[in-house]
């Protein structure tokens, strides 16, 4: 019987770690750890010999975050069940799902059950919103009952591996990412270093003013969401062209997809 679940997650902006808290939620088992990769807290090296891990990530450009797969280099397991969970922000998945199979496998998990779930794109600002506020009620209402169905699955079939994930293997090229970063507005900005707490590859420095290194900025507009004064904002042409065709091709509302 499964007593313990470890949550596994890097996330931002925190949307991926609301589905995967939900799916533990409906899973109902009350024994919970955190291991969240976003900051690179202590205690992330670790082998699991028992529970069941849920593990997310968000979509980035169709893959895997690489920042992801570095943090993830030194977690493995002994044969345990393992949930997957795709968070995108209502364009699509494309291969990210099948991807973080792949990698989860090769750490031993036993992948038993995935999930795509939607929530606010990175780039949504009020103007230009792109599934803003996501994951809402229903996001997280279907999150939960994915979870009670896992934990029917894991009582009438233990050990059941999932094969049916979407995707493509070789899976589409990385973009790569870096060179890019949100800019500080010094009206708005008290310095008041939230920016620097938030951003999870440590690039923001604040002193006499904010400065980031843009070479090591993944986008993750943590930054931008969290500044209090709303000080910080990702404008660069390109990512304002990619902005507009989000807007125009993805408002339309996905819907999460369970795979089990
Ligand atoms: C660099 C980058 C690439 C992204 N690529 C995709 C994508 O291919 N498809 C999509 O629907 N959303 C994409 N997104 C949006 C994120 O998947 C989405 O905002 C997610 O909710 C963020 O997760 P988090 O809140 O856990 O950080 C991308 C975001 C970033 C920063
Ligand atoms: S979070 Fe906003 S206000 Fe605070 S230091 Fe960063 S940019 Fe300035
Ligand atoms: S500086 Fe870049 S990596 Fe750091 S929080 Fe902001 S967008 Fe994310």
């Amino acid at each position: 019987m499964i007593t313990k679940i470890h949550l596994i997650y890097f996330s931002p902006t925190k949307t991926t770690k609301k589905i995967v808290e939900q799916i533990a939620a409906g899973i109902n088992i009350r024994d919970i750890e955190h291991y969240d990769l976003t900051l690179m807290e202590p205690g992330l090296d670790r082998q699991f010999a028992d529970g069941l891990a849920i593990i997310g990530i968000p979509v980035y450009a169709g893959r895997v975050p690489e920042v992801f797969l570095k943090r993830i280099e030194k977690i493995s397991a002994v044969g345990i069940p393992a949930v997957l969970v795709a968070l995108y922000g209502n364009r699509a998945f494309e291969d990210a799902l099948v991807e973080l199979r792949d990698v989860v496998v090769s750490k031993g998990f036993v992948v038993i059950a995935a999930g795509a779930f939607i929530g606010e794109h990175s780039y949504s600002t009020s103007q230009q919103p792109i599934a803003a506020n996501r994951p809402d009620a229903a996001d997280l209402q279907k999150a939960k009952e994915f979870g009670i169905n896992i934990a029917k699955e894991l009582q009438e079939n233990i050990g059941k591996s999932v094969v049916e994930i979407p995707g493509n293997v070789p899976y589409k090229e990385r973009v790569p990412l870096g060179g890019i970063a949100p800019e500080t507005n010094r009206e708005l900005c008290t310095l008041c270093g939230t920016c620097a707490k938030v951003c999870p590859t440590f690039v923001i420095r604040v002193d006499s003013e904010v400065k980031t290194n843009a070479e090591n900025c993944i986008m993750c507009c943590a930054c931008v969401k969290y500044c209090p004064e709303n000080a910080r904002e990702l404008k660069h042409p390109m990512i304002e062209a990619r902005r507009e065709m989000l807007v125009k091709n993805c408002s339309i509302r996905k819907v999460p997809n369970d795979f089990l």
